[in-house]
Protein backbone atom coordinates (compact mmCIF):
# COMPACT_ATOMS: atom_id res chain seq x y z
CA UNK A 1 0.00 0.00 0.00
CA UNK A 2 1.59 3.22 -1.16
CA UNK A 3 1.72 5.96 1.79
CA UNK A 4 -0.42 8.76 2.28
CA UNK A 5 0.94 11.98 3.96
CA UNK A 6 -1.87 12.82 6.32
CA UNK A 7 -1.75 16.40 5.80
CA UNK A 8 -2.52 16.08 2.23
CA UNK A 9 -5.67 14.59 3.01
CA UNK A 10 -8.92 16.10 2.58
CA UNK A 11 -9.66 14.77 6.52
CA UNK A 12 -6.50 16.81 7.79
CA UNK A 13 -7.81 19.76 6.07
CA UNK A 14 -11.77 19.16 7.79
CA UNK A 15 -9.74 17.88 11.21
CA UNK A 16 -8.12 21.99 10.72
CA UNK A 17 -11.23 23.61 10.15
CA UNK A 18 -13.03 21.52 13.00
CA UNK A 19 -10.18 22.66 15.17
CA UNK A 20 -10.66 25.79 14.39
CA UNK A 21 -14.33 26.04 15.01
CA UNK A 22 -14.01 24.32 18.51
CA UNK A 23 -11.52 26.75 19.62
CA UNK A 24 -13.81 27.62 22.30
CA UNK A 25 -15.23 23.98 22.63
CA UNK A 26 -16.70 23.52 26.16
CA UNK A 27 -17.42 20.14 27.13
CA UNK A 28 -19.46 20.84 30.50
CA UNK A 29 -21.95 22.73 27.72
CA UNK A 30 -21.67 20.10 25.73
CA UNK A 31 -22.82 16.95 28.28
CA UNK A 32 -25.48 19.79 29.03
CA UNK A 33 -26.73 19.82 25.48
CA UNK A 34 -26.74 16.32 25.00
CA UNK A 35 -27.26 14.16 28.17
CA UNK A 36 -27.04 10.82 26.30
CA UNK A 37 -22.88 11.79 25.55
CA UNK A 38 -21.52 9.73 28.38
CA UNK A 39 -23.23 6.97 26.82
CA UNK A 40 -22.57 7.60 23.16
CA UNK A 41 -19.16 8.34 24.08
CA UNK A 42 -18.03 4.60 26.11
CA UNK A 43 -17.29 1.56 23.96
CA UNK A 44 -16.06 -1.93 25.42
CA UNK A 45 -14.05 -4.55 24.91
CA UNK A 46 -15.64 -7.44 26.21
CA UNK A 47 -13.99 -11.13 25.58
CA UNK A 48 -12.73 -14.21 27.39
CA UNK A 49 -13.97 -12.91 30.70
CA UNK A 50 -12.14 -9.68 30.59
CA UNK A 51 -13.86 -6.41 30.52
CA UNK A 52 -12.18 -3.04 29.06
CA UNK A 53 -15.03 -0.20 28.93
CA UNK A 54 -13.28 2.98 27.93
CA UNK A 55 -15.23 6.27 28.30
CA UNK A 56 -13.95 8.93 25.96
CA UNK A 57 -16.41 11.57 26.37
CA UNK A 58 -14.48 14.26 27.98
CA UNK A 59 -12.73 15.13 25.18
CA UNK A 60 -12.05 18.32 23.56
CA UNK A 61 -14.13 17.26 20.31
CA UNK A 62 -17.98 16.52 18.30
CA UNK A 63 -19.42 13.98 16.57
CA UNK A 64 -18.16 15.75 13.06
CA UNK A 65 -14.71 16.17 13.93
CA UNK A 66 -14.67 12.42 15.69
CA UNK A 67 -16.22 11.37 12.12
CA UNK A 68 -13.32 12.97 10.63
CA UNK A 69 -10.84 11.21 12.62
CA UNK A 70 -12.50 7.94 11.05
CA UNK A 71 -12.24 9.17 7.21
CA UNK A 72 -8.35 10.12 7.72
CA UNK A 73 -8.28 6.40 8.46
CA UNK A 74 -10.12 5.60 5.62
CA UNK A 75 -7.33 7.94 3.51
CA UNK A 76 -4.70 6.36 4.96
CA UNK A 77 -5.90 2.90 4.52
CA UNK A 78 -6.17 1.92 7.60
CA UNK A 79 -7.80 -1.47 7.20
CA UNK A 80 -5.65 -2.58 4.55
CA UNK A 81 -2.41 -1.48 6.83
CA UNK A 82 -4.04 -3.68 9.65
CA UNK A 83 -4.41 -6.88 6.80
CA UNK A 84 -0.31 -5.98 5.52
CA UNK A 85 -0.01 -5.77 9.04
CA UNK A 86 -1.36 -9.36 9.60
CA UNK A 87 -0.33 -10.86 6.31
CA UNK A 88 3.39 -11.26 7.48
CA UNK A 89 4.41 -8.31 4.98
CA UNK A 90 7.69 -6.69 5.70
CA UNK A 91 6.23 -3.73 7.17
CA UNK A 92 9.16 -2.69 9.26
CA UNK A 93 11.11 -1.69 5.79
CA UNK A 94 13.90 -0.14 6.96
CA UNK A 95 15.02 -3.24 8.50
CA UNK A 96 13.16 -5.40 5.70
CA UNK A 97 11.41 -7.51 8.60
CA UNK A 98 7.80 -8.43 9.16
CA UNK A 99 6.24 -7.42 12.59
CA UNK A 100 4.40 -10.06 13.60
CA UNK A 101 3.78 -10.12 17.41
CA UNK A 102 0.09 -11.17 16.97
CA UNK A 103 1.71 -14.25 16.08
CA UNK A 104 3.40 -14.80 19.57
CA UNK A 105 -0.39 -14.94 20.40
CA UNK A 106 -1.18 -17.73 18.31
CA UNK A 107 -3.54 -20.86 18.96
CA UNK A 108 -3.60 -24.32 17.48
CA UNK A 109 -5.43 -23.22 14.07
CA UNK A 110 -4.05 -20.00 13.52
CA UNK A 111 -2.55 -18.87 10.84
CA UNK A 112 0.24 -16.54 10.81
CA UNK A 113 2.73 -16.65 7.96
CA UNK A 114 6.46 -15.00 6.91
CA UNK A 115 7.33 -15.00 3.62
CA UNK A 116 4.53 -18.19 2.73
CA UNK A 117 5.69 -19.89 6.18
CA UNK A 118 3.83 -20.84 8.61
CA UNK A 119 5.03 -19.68 11.81
CA UNK A 120 2.27 -21.01 14.47
CA UNK A 121 4.14 -24.35 14.04
CA UNK A 122 7.71 -22.55 15.88
CA UNK A 123 5.64 -20.51 18.18
CA UNK A 124 3.91 -23.07 19.62
CA UNK A 125 6.92 -25.52 19.56
CA UNK A 126 9.34 -22.65 21.58
CA UNK A 127 6.18 -21.81 23.85
CA UNK A 128 6.37 -25.30 24.71
CA UNK A 129 9.61 -25.64 25.96
CA UNK A 130 9.77 -22.06 27.48
CA UNK A 131 6.49 -23.13 29.28
CA UNK A 132 7.42 -26.68 30.32
CA UNK A 133 11.22 -25.26 31.88
CA UNK A 134 9.09 -22.37 33.72
CA UNK A 135 7.10 -25.06 35.26
CA UNK A 136 10.79 -27.28 35.60
CA UNK A 137 12.13 -24.47 37.77
CA UNK A 138 8.94 -23.54 39.96
CA UNK A 139 8.46 -27.30 40.22
CA UNK A 140 11.63 -27.44 41.57
CA UNK A 141 13.13 -30.09 39.15
CA UNK A 142 15.20 -28.00 37.70
CA UNK A 143 17.95 -27.34 40.19
CA UNK A 144 20.85 -25.31 40.55
CA UNK A 145 24.61 -27.09 40.28
CA UNK A 146 24.61 -28.04 43.89
CA UNK A 147 21.44 -30.01 43.50
CA UNK A 148 19.59 -27.20 45.38
CA UNK A 149 16.07 -25.88 43.99
CA UNK A 150 15.84 -22.21 42.59
CA UNK A 151 14.98 -19.78 44.76
CA UNK A 152 15.51 -16.31 42.55
CA UNK A 153 15.46 -15.82 39.10
CA UNK A 154 17.45 -13.08 37.55
CA UNK A 155 16.52 -11.30 34.31
CA UNK A 156 19.64 -9.89 32.66
CA UNK A 157 18.03 -7.49 29.60
CA UNK A 158 17.25 -4.18 28.71
CA UNK A 159 14.55 -2.01 26.91
CA UNK A 160 12.08 -4.66 25.00
CA UNK A 161 14.22 -7.96 27.11
CA UNK A 162 13.31 -5.92 30.48
CA UNK A 163 10.78 -3.71 30.14
CA UNK A 164 7.78 -5.83 29.06
CA UNK A 165 8.00 -9.21 30.93
CA UNK A 166 8.93 -6.86 34.47
CA UNK A 167 5.97 -4.48 34.03
CA UNK A 168 4.17 -8.12 33.86
CA UNK A 169 5.59 -9.76 36.21
CA UNK A 170 5.00 -6.97 38.83
CA UNK A 171 1.48 -6.36 37.46
CA UNK A 172 0.61 -9.99 38.29
CA UNK A 173 2.50 -10.20 41.36
CA UNK A 174 -1.05 -10.41 43.18
CA UNK A 175 -0.93 -13.95 41.56
CA UNK A 176 3.09 -14.67 41.63
CA UNK A 177 3.59 -17.73 43.49
CA UNK A 178 6.81 -19.11 41.75
CA UNK A 179 10.50 -18.19 42.61
CA UNK A 180 11.52 -14.55 43.29
CA UNK A 181 12.19 -12.67 39.77
CA UNK A 182 14.54 -9.99 39.86
CA UNK A 183 15.62 -7.77 36.97
CA UNK A 184 19.02 -6.31 35.62
CA UNK A 185 19.07 -3.85 33.50
CA UNK A 186 21.63 -1.03 33.68
CA UNK A 187 25.20 -0.42 32.71
CA UNK A 188 25.12 0.94 36.27
CA UNK A 189 27.23 -1.97 38.12
CA UNK A 190 24.78 -1.00 41.52
CA UNK A 191 21.91 -2.95 39.73
CA UNK A 192 23.80 -5.95 39.92
CA UNK A 193 25.59 -5.13 43.01
CA UNK A 194 22.80 -4.47 44.60
CA UNK A 195 20.51 -7.32 43.16
CA UNK A 196 23.37 -10.12 43.71
CA UNK A 197 23.89 -8.85 47.94
CA UNK A 198 20.39 -10.57 48.72
CA UNK A 199 20.97 -13.64 46.79
CA UNK A 200 22.81 -17.18 46.91
CA UNK A 201 24.90 -18.36 44.00
CA UNK A 202 23.79 -22.40 44.69
CA UNK A 203 19.95 -20.52 44.12
CA UNK A 204 20.31 -18.32 41.58
CA UNK A 205 19.27 -18.44 37.96
CA UNK A 206 20.00 -15.86 35.38
CA UNK A 207 18.26 -15.60 32.06
CA UNK A 208 20.32 -14.00 29.75
CA UNK A 209 17.51 -12.28 27.27
CA UNK A 210 18.93 -10.20 24.51
CA UNK A 211 17.44 -10.56 21.11
CA UNK A 212 20.54 -9.25 19.29
CA UNK A 213 22.85 -11.21 22.36
CA UNK A 214 25.12 -7.88 21.67
CA UNK A 215 23.40 -5.30 23.73
CA UNK A 216 26.60 -3.46 25.73
CA UNK A 217 24.79 -3.03 28.92
CA UNK A 218 23.56 -7.04 28.79
CA UNK A 219 26.70 -8.62 27.72
CA UNK A 220 28.41 -6.50 30.53
CA UNK A 221 26.22 -7.40 33.27
CA UNK A 222 25.92 -11.39 31.97
CA UNK A 223 29.08 -11.79 32.06
CA UNK A 224 29.26 -10.11 35.64
CA UNK A 225 26.95 -12.80 36.53
CA UNK A 226 28.72 -15.31 35.31
CA UNK A 227 31.92 -14.76 37.14
CA UNK A 228 29.59 -14.41 40.15
CA UNK A 229 28.44 -17.94 39.50
CA UNK A 230 31.76 -19.30 38.75
CA UNK A 231 33.73 -17.90 41.56
CA UNK A 232 31.51 -19.32 43.76
CA UNK A 233 30.69 -22.38 42.30
CA UNK A 234 32.99 -23.12 39.60
CA UNK A 235 32.41 -23.14 35.32
CA UNK A 236 31.13 -26.44 35.24
CA UNK A 237 27.92 -24.50 37.19
CA UNK A 238 27.23 -22.02 34.40
CA UNK A 239 25.09 -24.76 32.59
CA UNK A 240 22.64 -24.98 35.71
CA UNK A 241 22.69 -21.47 36.54
CA UNK A 242 22.12 -19.85 33.24
CA UNK A 243 19.79 -19.65 30.28
CA UNK A 244 19.60 -17.23 27.18
CA UNK A 245 16.76 -16.24 25.38
CA UNK A 246 17.86 -14.66 21.60
CA UNK A 247 17.40 -14.66 18.44
CA UNK A 248 21.37 -15.14 18.13
CA UNK A 249 21.97 -18.93 18.47
CA UNK A 250 25.71 -18.64 17.51
CA UNK A 251 26.63 -15.48 20.35
CA UNK A 252 24.45 -17.41 22.94
CA UNK A 253 27.04 -20.66 22.28
CA UNK A 254 30.21 -18.19 22.37
CA UNK A 255 29.24 -16.85 25.93
CA UNK A 256 28.93 -20.77 26.58
CA UNK A 257 24.77 -21.34 26.69
CA UNK A 258 24.10 -24.57 25.00
CA UNK A 259 20.96 -25.20 22.52
CA UNK A 260 19.30 -26.73 24.93
CA UNK A 261 19.04 -23.78 27.13
CA UNK A 262 17.91 -21.37 24.60
CA UNK A 263 14.74 -20.29 23.81
CA UNK A 264 14.32 -18.44 20.49
CA UNK A 265 12.70 -16.13 19.51
CA UNK A 266 12.57 -14.45 15.64
CA UNK A 267 13.88 -11.00 13.46
CA UNK A 268 10.23 -10.49 13.07
CA UNK A 269 9.17 -9.55 16.90
CA UNK A 270 10.40 -6.49 17.61
CA UNK A 271 12.17 -5.65 21.22
CA UNK A 272 8.79 -3.86 22.50
CA UNK A 273 6.65 -6.11 20.98
CA UNK A 274 8.82 -9.49 22.58
CA UNK A 275 7.26 -10.40 25.98
CA UNK A 276 4.88 -12.91 24.49
CA UNK A 277 7.75 -14.71 23.00
CA UNK A 278 10.11 -16.52 25.01
CA UNK A 279 10.93 -12.89 26.65
CA UNK A 280 8.34 -13.41 28.60
CA UNK A 281 10.41 -16.67 30.50
CA UNK A 282 10.43 -14.70 33.89
CA UNK A 283 6.79 -13.77 33.71
CA UNK A 284 5.92 -17.77 33.21
CA UNK A 285 8.33 -18.28 36.26
CA UNK A 286 6.59 -15.82 38.63
CA UNK A 287 3.35 -17.20 37.73
CA UNK A 288 3.28 -20.23 35.74
CA UNK A 289 1.82 -21.56 32.41
CA UNK A 290 -1.32 -21.25 32.70
CA UNK A 291 -1.38 -17.55 33.80
CA UNK A 292 0.87 -17.18 31.17
CA UNK A 293 -1.73 -18.71 28.38
CA UNK A 294 -4.18 -16.20 30.11
CA UNK A 295 -2.32 -13.10 29.26
CA UNK A 296 -1.59 -14.50 26.15
CA UNK A 297 -5.66 -15.28 25.63
CA UNK A 298 -6.73 -11.61 26.16
CA UNK A 299 -3.79 -10.23 23.53
CA UNK A 300 -5.13 -13.13 21.15
CA UNK A 301 -8.68 -11.52 21.94
CA UNK A 302 -7.68 -7.88 21.62
CA UNK A 303 -6.18 -8.65 18.33
CA UNK A 304 -9.22 -10.20 17.16
CA UNK A 305 -11.27 -7.28 18.03
CA UNK A 306 -8.55 -5.11 16.24
CA UNK A 307 -8.43 -6.52 13.07
CA UNK A 308 -12.35 -6.70 13.09
CA UNK A 309 -14.40 -4.19 14.93
CA UNK A 310 -15.51 -0.90 12.68
CA UNK A 311 -13.21 2.05 13.26
CA UNK A 312 -16.10 3.43 15.37
CA UNK A 313 -16.19 0.78 17.88
CA UNK A 314 -12.44 -0.20 18.33
CA UNK A 315 -10.30 0.84 21.14
CA UNK A 316 -7.24 0.88 20.06
CA UNK A 317 -7.92 2.70 16.86
CA UNK A 318 -10.07 5.13 19.33
CA UNK A 319 -7.17 6.16 21.49
CA UNK A 320 -5.00 6.54 18.62
CA UNK A 321 -7.13 9.11 16.74
CA UNK A 322 -7.97 11.13 20.11
CA UNK A 323 -4.33 11.26 20.79
CA UNK A 324 -3.51 11.81 17.09
CA UNK A 325 -6.20 14.68 17.61
CA UNK A 326 -4.29 16.81 20.26
CA UNK A 327 -0.97 16.47 19.10
CA UNK A 328 -1.42 17.05 15.69
CA UNK A 329 -4.49 19.62 15.93
CA UNK A 330 -4.27 20.87 19.39
CA UNK A 331 -0.11 21.52 20.24
CA UNK A 332 -0.62 18.84 22.95
CA UNK A 333 3.01 17.28 23.26
CA UNK A 334 2.56 15.07 26.10
CA UNK A 335 0.17 12.08 27.22
CA UNK A 336 0.06 11.21 30.88
CA UNK A 337 -0.75 8.04 32.03
CA UNK A 338 -2.62 6.91 35.37
CA UNK A 339 -3.12 3.62 36.43
CA UNK A 340 -4.86 3.16 39.59
CA UNK A 341 -3.36 0.57 40.38
CA UNK A 342 -0.10 0.15 42.00
CA UNK A 343 0.96 -3.07 40.76
CA UNK A 344 0.56 -1.24 37.21
CA UNK A 345 3.03 1.49 37.41
CA UNK A 346 5.96 -0.42 35.26
CA UNK A 347 3.10 0.16 32.52
CA UNK A 348 4.42 3.61 32.23
CA UNK A 349 7.73 2.68 31.40
CA UNK A 350 7.01 -0.05 28.99
CA UNK A 351 4.32 2.23 27.42
CA UNK A 352 7.39 5.32 26.87
CA UNK A 353 9.10 2.76 25.22
CA UNK A 354 6.26 1.41 22.88
CA UNK A 355 5.16 5.26 21.95
CA UNK A 356 8.25 6.80 22.24
CA UNK A 357 10.50 4.11 20.48
CA UNK A 358 7.48 3.36 17.48
CA UNK A 359 6.60 6.77 16.52
CA UNK A 360 9.31 9.27 17.57
CA UNK A 361 10.36 9.89 14.22
CA UNK A 362 10.77 12.63 11.82
CA UNK A 363 10.52 11.06 8.85
CA UNK A 364 8.16 8.95 6.88
CA UNK A 365 8.28 5.34 5.73
CA UNK A 366 9.57 6.73 2.85
CA UNK A 367 12.05 8.66 4.09
CA UNK A 368 10.26 12.20 3.56
CA UNK A 369 10.14 14.59 6.41
CA UNK A 370 7.37 15.24 7.76
CA UNK A 371 5.50 18.69 8.67
CA UNK A 372 2.91 17.68 11.52
CA UNK A 373 4.04 16.24 15.15
CA UNK A 374 4.35 12.57 16.20
CA UNK A 375 5.21 10.65 19.19
CA UNK A 376 4.03 12.46 22.48
CA UNK A 377 6.28 12.47 25.20
CA UNK A 378 4.50 9.47 27.24
CA UNK A 379 5.31 9.88 31.01
CA UNK A 380 2.72 9.37 34.29
CA UNK A 381 2.63 7.53 37.63
CA UNK A 382 0.51 5.37 39.59
CA UNK A 383 -2.54 6.68 41.06
CA UNK A 384 -3.01 7.89 43.67
CA UNK A 385 1.08 8.98 44.21
CA UNK A 386 0.29 11.50 40.74
CA UNK A 387 -2.08 12.89 42.66
CA UNK A 388 0.67 14.28 45.33
CA UNK A 389 3.08 14.76 42.77
CA UNK A 390 2.02 16.28 39.38
CA UNK A 391 -1.41 16.53 39.14
CA UNK A 392 -0.95 20.58 40.19
CA UNK A 393 0.39 21.03 36.84
CA UNK A 394 -2.76 18.74 35.13
CA UNK A 395 -5.01 20.90 36.97
CA UNK A 396 -3.80 24.40 37.02
CA UNK A 397 -0.86 24.64 34.23
CA UNK A 398 -0.45 26.15 30.99
CA UNK A 399 0.12 23.04 29.02
CA UNK A 400 -2.93 20.69 27.34
CA UNK A 401 -2.14 17.42 29.06
CA UNK A 402 -4.59 14.59 27.96
CA UNK A 403 -5.05 11.66 30.51
CA UNK A 404 -5.45 7.58 30.31
CA UNK A 405 -6.88 7.03 33.22
CA UNK A 406 -7.02 2.94 34.19
CA UNK A 407 -9.02 1.73 37.25
CA UNK A 408 -10.45 -1.79 37.46
CA UNK A 409 -13.80 -2.59 39.43
CA UNK A 410 -12.53 -5.49 41.55
CA UNK A 411 -9.32 -5.25 43.62
CA UNK A 412 -8.57 -8.68 44.86
CA UNK A 413 -6.75 -7.86 48.04
CA UNK A 414 -9.18 -7.76 50.80
CA UNK A 415 -8.22 -4.96 52.53
CA UNK A 416 -11.52 -3.17 53.66
CA UNK A 417 -11.86 0.42 51.87
CA UNK A 418 -8.77 0.65 49.86
CA UNK A 419 -10.72 0.04 46.55
CA UNK A 420 -12.89 2.42 46.96
CA UNK A 421 -10.78 5.21 48.10
CA UNK A 422 -9.00 4.44 44.67
CA UNK A 423 -11.32 4.05 42.51
CA UNK A 424 -13.57 7.03 43.76
CA UNK A 425 -9.72 8.98 43.53
CA UNK A 426 -9.91 8.06 39.51
CA UNK A 427 -13.03 9.37 39.06
CA UNK A 428 -12.68 12.31 40.91
CA UNK A 429 -9.48 13.34 39.13
CA UNK A 430 -10.96 12.83 36.12
CA UNK A 431 -14.32 15.06 37.27
CA UNK A 432 -12.15 17.58 38.31
CA UNK A 433 -10.17 18.13 35.08
CA UNK A 434 -13.27 18.51 33.17
CA UNK A 435 -15.56 20.21 35.53
CA UNK A 436 -12.99 22.89 37.19
CA UNK A 437 -14.23 25.84 39.57
CA UNK A 438 -14.81 28.75 38.45
CA UNK A 439 -12.89 31.94 40.34
CA UNK A 440 -16.86 32.72 41.60
CA UNK A 441 -17.11 29.87 43.07
CA UNK A 442 -14.04 29.30 44.68
CA UNK A 443 -14.56 33.45 46.32
CA UNK A 444 -18.06 32.09 47.73
CA UNK A 445 -16.81 28.70 49.15
CA UNK A 446 -13.86 31.08 50.94
CA UNK A 447 -16.68 33.74 52.10
CA UNK A 448 -18.66 30.65 53.68
CA UNK A 449 -15.91 29.84 54.97
CA UNK A 450 -15.72 32.79 56.97
CA UNK A 451 -12.55 34.63 54.95
CA UNK A 452 -12.39 37.96 54.75
CA UNK A 453 -13.72 39.86 51.48
CA UNK A 454 -10.34 40.97 50.99
CA UNK A 455 -8.34 37.28 51.70
CA UNK A 456 -11.42 35.59 49.29
CA UNK A 457 -10.51 37.82 46.78
CA UNK A 458 -6.81 37.85 47.13
CA UNK A 459 -6.57 33.90 47.15
CA UNK A 460 -9.53 33.08 44.39
CA UNK A 461 -7.05 33.31 41.67
CA UNK A 462 -5.11 30.85 43.09
CA UNK A 463 -7.97 28.54 44.07
CA UNK A 464 -10.08 28.48 40.32
CA UNK A 465 -9.28 25.80 38.17
CA UNK A 466 -10.40 26.27 34.20
CA UNK A 467 -11.59 22.61 34.01
CA UNK A 468 -12.37 21.33 30.43
CA UNK A 469 -9.33 19.44 30.48
CA UNK A 470 -9.60 16.11 28.90
CA UNK A 471 -9.40 12.50 29.93
CA UNK A 472 -10.46 9.11 28.98
CA UNK A 473 -10.88 6.28 31.34
CA UNK A 474 -10.43 2.83 30.86
CA UNK A 475 -12.35 0.84 33.53
CA UNK A 476 -11.45 -2.87 33.80
CA UNK A 477 -13.65 -5.75 35.52
CA UNK A 478 -10.22 -6.94 37.36
CA UNK A 479 -6.41 -6.27 36.26
CA UNK A 480 -6.12 -10.54 35.50
CA UNK A 481 -3.88 -12.03 33.63
CA UNK A 482 -6.41 -11.96 30.35
CA UNK A 483 -7.28 -8.73 31.09
CA UNK A 484 -3.06 -7.18 31.13
CA UNK A 485 -2.95 -9.15 28.25
CA UNK A 486 -5.91 -7.45 26.08
CA UNK A 487 -4.21 -3.93 27.57
CA UNK A 488 -0.83 -4.25 26.69
CA UNK A 489 -2.31 -5.59 23.19
CA UNK A 490 -4.46 -2.78 22.80
CA UNK A 491 -2.36 -0.37 23.36
CA UNK A 492 0.46 -2.16 21.19
CA UNK A 493 -2.21 -1.64 18.14
CA UNK A 494 -3.09 2.42 19.20
CA UNK A 495 0.85 2.62 18.36
CA UNK A 496 0.51 0.86 14.71
CA UNK A 497 -2.39 3.48 13.52
CA UNK A 498 -0.96 6.13 14.75
CA UNK A 499 2.02 4.90 13.30
CA UNK A 500 -0.25 4.20 10.28
CA UNK A 501 -1.62 7.41 9.92
CA UNK A 502 1.61 9.28 10.49
CA UNK A 503 3.18 7.37 7.51
CA UNK A 504 6.07 5.88 9.70
CA UNK A 505 7.91 2.81 10.41
CA UNK A 506 7.02 1.98 14.16
CA UNK A 507 8.85 -0.72 14.05
CA UNK A 508 12.32 0.20 13.56
CA UNK A 509 14.81 2.49 16.49
CA UNK A 510 17.31 4.18 14.49
CA UNK A 511 17.54 6.81 17.08
CA UNK A 512 19.25 4.86 19.69
CA UNK A 513 22.62 4.04 17.43
CA UNK A 514 24.46 7.34 17.77
CA UNK A 515 24.40 7.63 21.39
CA UNK A 516 25.84 3.44 21.27
CA UNK A 517 28.35 4.03 18.78
CA UNK A 518 29.58 7.62 20.56
CA UNK A 519 29.79 5.76 23.72
CA UNK A 520 32.35 3.34 22.42
CA UNK A 521 34.54 6.04 21.39
CA UNK A 522 34.21 8.15 24.65
CA UNK A 523 35.33 5.07 25.89
CA UNK A 524 37.83 4.39 24.62
CA UNK A 525 39.09 8.04 25.28
CA UNK A 526 38.27 7.49 29.13
CA UNK A 527 41.48 5.65 30.24
CA UNK A 528 43.92 7.82 28.22
CA UNK A 529 45.20 11.47 29.28
CA UNK A 530 44.63 13.55 26.84
CA UNK A 531 42.64 11.30 24.28
CA UNK A 532 39.63 12.82 24.33
CA UNK A 533 41.43 15.77 22.45
CA UNK A 534 40.22 14.42 19.36
CA UNK A 535 35.88 15.07 20.90
CA UNK A 536 33.73 17.90 20.87
CA UNK A 537 35.16 20.71 23.66
CA UNK A 538 32.68 19.97 25.59
CA UNK A 539 32.96 16.10 25.92
CA UNK A 540 37.08 16.74 26.00
CA UNK A 541 36.64 19.54 29.26
CA UNK A 542 34.15 16.82 30.97
CA UNK A 543 36.16 13.80 30.31
CA UNK A 544 39.40 15.98 31.74
CA UNK A 545 37.78 17.01 34.58
CA UNK A 546 36.31 13.29 35.41
CA UNK A 547 39.68 11.82 35.05
CA UNK A 548 41.02 14.49 37.55
CA UNK A 549 38.53 13.68 40.06
CA UNK A 550 38.73 10.20 39.53
CA UNK A 551 42.53 10.59 41.08
CA UNK A 552 41.84 13.18 44.24
O1 LIG B 1 18.59 0.19 22.17
C1 LIG B 1 17.26 -0.06 21.93
C2 LIG B 1 17.01 -1.54 21.75
O2 LIG B 1 17.43 -1.96 20.51
C3 LIG B 1 15.53 -1.84 21.96
O3 LIG B 1 14.77 -1.67 20.83
C4 LIG B 1 15.60 -3.23 22.46
O4 LIG B 1 14.40 -3.60 23.07
C5 LIG B 1 16.77 -3.16 23.39
O5 LIG B 1 17.67 -2.29 22.75
C6 LIG B 1 17.42 -4.46 23.74
O6 LIG B 1 17.89 -5.13 22.63
P1 LIG B 1 18.33 -6.64 22.72
O7 LIG B 1 17.13 -7.44 23.10
O8 LIG B 1 18.86 -7.01 21.38
O9 LIG B 1 19.40 -6.75 23.79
Amino acid sequence: VSMVTPTRTSAWRRLQAHRNRLADFDMRRAFADDPARAVRHAREFNATDSVLHLDYSRHLIDDAALADLFALCRECALETRIETLFSGARVNRSEGRAALHMALRAAPGDDFRVDGRDVVGDVLAVRGRFLAFAEAVRQGQWRGHTGAAITDVVNIGIGGSDAGPRMMVEALAPVHDGPRVHFVSNADGWHLALTLRALDPRTTLFVVASKTFTTAETMANAHSARRWIADALGEEAIGRHFVAVSTNLDAVRAFGIGPEQMFAFWDWVGGRYSLWSSVGLPIAIAVGAAQFEAMLGGARAMDLHFRTTRFEDNLPVLLAVLGLWYIDFWDARTHSLAPYHQPLSMLITHLQQLEMESTGKRVTIDGESVDYATAPVVWGAAGTNGQHTYFQALHQGTALIPVDFLVAAQSGHGLAGHHEMLVANCLAQAQALMQGKTRAAAHAEMRAAGLSEEAAQALAPHREFPGNRPSSTLLARRFDATTLGALVAMYEHKVFVQGSLWSLNPFDQWGVELGKELARGVGNALGTEGAAASHDPATAALVARWQALRRD
